[in-house]
């Protein structure tokens, strides 16, 4: 414990009061050292009589967000973080907690330790630690209760939800809200020498009000346990706070400890650890270092249809000032009206003022002129899916914008080296893939083709910043990374439904496994028409030797084309999907003509066939360089294709149940169908050279 600048803990005596400041950056995270800070400046704050009590605080933009995730995976080295809080709470002087930026996890575990609390009007705290898939280990499920009700404890440590100052001080959370950051210091050395002559407030010596209603744990139970689609940590949550309402604080801090201790050690919580430090791996992609990014202040988009009205809302929300060029006024009418809509929207959800709004709508410049363009930094083309109309908006947009300037396109599948060509400056054009709805949706494929300069590839990621989205690198191939993997598993959901399953089977098994939504419902929401579009396109080109099925062209003859219609693959009464009777009519009947067998396929089977189909194409795309890692492919797939976290992507999933084990189950699927279940190289090396793909993450 020294007060040296470089110390993880520094402490200084100002008034009389032990000014206690965790230093760990960029976050304080809590590390061994600054387990073992701590400990030792309790014990200056003990012995020294000149001190009268104390704070404790966070250098930097933060209080403390929490044990250091890093040290998860390794033996856990003393002092540990729940004898640090009992320490802090321990001590006969009062200790105070002055908060800024935020107290997550085991940082609010430790200002729930001390004898009161100081918030800055703008931090938040919270327990993130469901989200890791795990639960607070150092007291907060038994602390937390004590202090704000069973009701109000459950609803955090199970959502993992962070609360601003308000919130926490009307939860009774804290006891004061200073008036800004900069006075917080003081605020809290008011507030600890305050209670110097009183006694002093322990949490763990209060008792935990019971709850309103007698049956809560039970209705919560079931309610979390559906929420959560097969993730343990919030229901294991709720029984640790449960075990607070029932068991004497030492008792119940031995549950919350066991509970804690199986999860770290649990794939769930590997695999959340996987996704926590793969959102942050993906903007620092290797020989990338050195790209620093264009100016980005004015941004445009072409088209005003679903994307280019999402992209325009994504960029609006972000406080970026959009100009939006369309083919004429009447389309150009709509546009505004989908942003209006859109932004509609967020204020019916009660997330945006009417005033904000109209701001909002202030920053929105509408054209039919492409010399609206000229001070636009970076423009996004998202108009029809047409390889010519791209060419010619490309064509146009060379000549309008200005030197430097980054030009994008939103296209799924077109070659973007194609639409690159199409101008006289190659090295500015990037692929931006949104994913729709575009302002909700986390995902942004940054598509690099062959020509792009590294700093155009680095305004993407910066774009992604700016907009709260994850931005993944990927190369040019048909449907990039995330479209390209969505093909396979489209075509196994079709082989599958002729072969003997329907195609509410692979929907349930496919929801079971995690996903929010099945292959099926999925494409009744996205609307069946635009694939049959592009098959009917592609028909030419099709591989003969590749199977054909033709049920969704059937589905398409109808004019069913999903909720927009009412009808798909399921009939959309009063917005609820009912399985189509149809639809088993057609697939029957299908199965009937081309002479297959049907037969039942096992739930199990239907996951594997889609996992397998996922890690086998993921595993090509590493191979091939479009995805820079495996993490890469797990993070489309986690942000935009509602793969469950808690699995981690599907080349985390691979490494946790086996590399082995799943070339097998490839190479049995291929006796079957050879063509389609050809291994991947990568994975068959890796399996030879008893890796991981996790090995090539690093
Ligand atoms: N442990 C280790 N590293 C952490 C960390 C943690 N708890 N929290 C953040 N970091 C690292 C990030 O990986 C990143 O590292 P990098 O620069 O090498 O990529 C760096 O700190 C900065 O983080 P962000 O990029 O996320 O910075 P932001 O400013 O956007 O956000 C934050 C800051 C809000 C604190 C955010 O990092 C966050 O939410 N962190 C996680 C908080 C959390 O989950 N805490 C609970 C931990 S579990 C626990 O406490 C168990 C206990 O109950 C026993
Ligand atoms: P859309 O049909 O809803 O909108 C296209 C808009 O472009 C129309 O409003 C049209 O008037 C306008 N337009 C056509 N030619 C134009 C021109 N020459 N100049 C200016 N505007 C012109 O189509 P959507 O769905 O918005 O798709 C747009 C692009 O985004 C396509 O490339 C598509 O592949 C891609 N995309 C679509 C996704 C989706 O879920 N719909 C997801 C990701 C990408």
């Amino acid at each position: 414990m020294t007060d040296n600048d470089a110390a993880a803990v520094q402490l200084s005596i100002e008034d009389g009061v032990a000014v206690i400041t965790v230093n760990n950056p960029p976050v304080n995270a809590i590390s061994q050292a600054v387990r073992q800070g701590l400990v030792d400046a309790m014990k200056i704050v003990t012995t020294d009589a000149a001190i009268k009590a104390a704070v404790i605080r966070g250098a930097g933009k933060v209080f403390i967000a929490g044990a250091d995730v890093r040290e998860f995976g390794k033996p856990p080295m003393e002092p540990f973080l729940p004898e640090v809080v009992t320490t802090i709470e321990a001590t006969d002087k009062p200790v105070a907690a002055a908060i800024h930026g935020v107290a997550l996890g085991g940082g609010f575990e430790i200002a729930l330790g001390c004898h009161c609390r100081v918030m800055s009007p703008n931090a938040r705290v919270g327990f993130p630690e469901v989200n890791l898939g795990i639960i607070p280990g150092a007291g907060g499920t038994q602390r937390l209760p004590r202090l704000c009700g069973v009701e109000k404890a459950a609803d955090l440590v199970t959502s993992g939800r962070q609360v601003g100052a308000k919130e926490a001080m009307e939860a009774g959370l804290i006891d004061v809200i200073a008036e800004s950051e900069d006075d917080l210091l003081s605020a809290a050395k008011r507030l600890a020498l305050s209670k110097v002559k009183s006694p002093l407030r322990r949490i763990s010596e209060m008792s935990v009000p019971a709850p309103a209603a007698a049956d809560f744990f039970t209705t919560e139970k079931a309610k979390i346990t559906r929420a959560a689609r097969g993730q343990h940590s919030p229901v294991r949550a709720l029984e640790a706070v449960e075990a607070a309402a029932t068991l004497p604080f030492a008792e119940g801090m031995k549950r919350e400890r066991a509970i804690f201790q199986e999860l770290r050690a649990s794939d769930q919580a590997k695999a959340l650890r996987h996704v926590f430090f793969g959102e942050r791996a993906v903007s620092k992609v290797p020989g990338l270092e050195n790209a620093r990014p264009r100016k980005l202040d004015k941004l445009a988009v072409i088209g005003g249809g679903t994307m280019g009205a999402g992209i325009a809302v994504a960029c609006l929300r972000a406080g970026f000032p959009v100009v939006m060029i369309e083919a004429d006024a009447a389309a150009l009418d709509r546009g505004k009206g989908n942003v209006d809509k859109n932004l509609e929207g967020f204020v019916s959800r009660g997330r945006l003022t009417a005033d904000a709004k109209d701001e909002h709508l202030g920053r929105l410049a509408l054209s039919l002129d492409y010399g609206a363009l000229k001070d636009a930094d970076l423009v996004i083309e998202a108009v029809f899916e047409d390889m010519e109309v791209k060419k010619t908006v490309f064509g146009k947009l060379d000549a309008a914008m200005k030197p430097g300037a980054v030009l994008a396109t939103n296209t799924s599948y077109l070659d973007i080296n194609a639409i690159a060509a199409a101008t006289t400056r190659p090295g500015d054009v990037i692929g931006l893939h949104f994913f729709s709805p575009a302002f909700v949706m986390r995902l942004l494929e940054i598509v690099r083709p062959a020509r792009t300069s590294d700093d155009v590839v680095a305004t993407g990621f910066e774009l992604a910043k700016k907009l709260g989205k994850v931005g993944v690198l990927s190369g040019v191939c048909d449907g990039f990374i995330g479209n390209r993997i969505l093909a396979k598993t489209r075509k196994q959901a079709d082989y599958m439904i002729e072969d003997g399953a329907l195609p509410w089977d692979v929907d349930k098994a496919m929801e079971a496994f995690g996903m929010p939504m099945g292959p099926f419902r999925v494409m009744d929401l996205a609307g069946l028409d635009i694939a049959w579009a592009q098959r009917k396109r592609t028909v030419a080109t099709r591989d003969p030797k590749e199977r054909y099925v033709e049920i969704a062209d059937r589905i398409c003859e109808q004019g069913w084309f999903g909720q927009k219609t009412g009808r798909g693959w399921y009939v959309y009464e009063a917005g609820k999907p009912v399985p189509n009777p149809e639809v088993e009519k057609i697939i029957l009947a299908e199965s009937a003509r081309k002479g297959i067998a049907r037969r039942t396929i096992p739930a199990q089977e239907i996951q594997d066939r889609i996992l397998y189909a996922m890690i086998n194409e993921g595993a090509r795309i590493v191979d091939e360089g479009i995805a820079a890692r495996p993490l890469d492919v797990d993070m489309v797939k986690v942000f935009g294709y509602g793969f469950p976290r808690w699995r981690g992507g599907p080349l985390c999933t691979v490494d946790i149940i086996g590399l082995p084990k799943v070339l097998d189950g490839i190479r049995a699927f291929a006796r079957d169908d050879p063509l389609f279940w050809k291994p991947s190289a990568l994975l068959e090396r890796l399996v030879a050279e008893g890796k991981t793909f996790a090995d090539l993450n690093t």
